[in-house]
């Protein structure tokens, strides 16, 4: 089995890990380092449960694979918890009812924050595309919409990073 040696940033700690070629990004993230909280529904991109925030961007994780990682910062959703407190935008999902299973939340949350990362105020429209990769089988999507809404106005004070 061919394996690389890579380094890369996670959830703002440096990490090294020696992986198969043929693994994703996910299966990393899941099955080597423990990080369940990124999931895996479809495994070919439609859904968006697997969404993981790299260089800055959103991307599926089980797309990507776990070498091109080398080099890259990545956050999941273990890493916008800081010093105990939970991020504004997870704060604000749980105050507006936006879960009901879960299962799609890491990823909403990880994709809103790259949104509000690059423009602080979106409209509607632009959340709701912001947010079209991912994929809810439970809410009806107005409550999400207005979880991202409200820490956008400040109702959740400043981000914690
Ligand atoms: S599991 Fe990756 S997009 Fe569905
Ligand atoms: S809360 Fe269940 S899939 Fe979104």
């Amino acid at each position: 089995m061919q394996e690389k040696q890579i380094r890369f940033i996670l959830n703002k700690a440096e990490a090294e890990r020696t992986v198969p070629v043929h693994w994703t990004l996910g299966r990393l993230l899941r099955d080597e380092l423990g990080l369940t909280g990124t999931k895996e529904a479809c495994g070919e991109g439609e859904c968006g449960s697997c969404t993981v925030i790299v260089d800055g961007r959103n991307v599926n994780s089980c797309l990507m694979m776990a070498v091109d990682a080398d080099g890259c910062e990545i956050t999941t959703i273990e890493g916008l918890e800081q010093n105990g407190e939970l991020h504004p935008l997870q704060q604000a999902f749980i105050e507006h009812g936006a879960i009901q299973c879960g299962f799609c939340t890491p990823g909403m949350i990880l994709s809103a924050k790259v949104l509000l990362d690059g423009t602080p105020r979106p409209t509607r429209p632009q959340i709701r595309e912001a947010l079209s990769g991912n994929l809810c089988r439970c809410t009806g999507y107005d409550k999400i919409f207005d979880a991202i809404e409200s820490v956008a106005a400040g109702e959740y004070g400043r981000e914690n990073g």
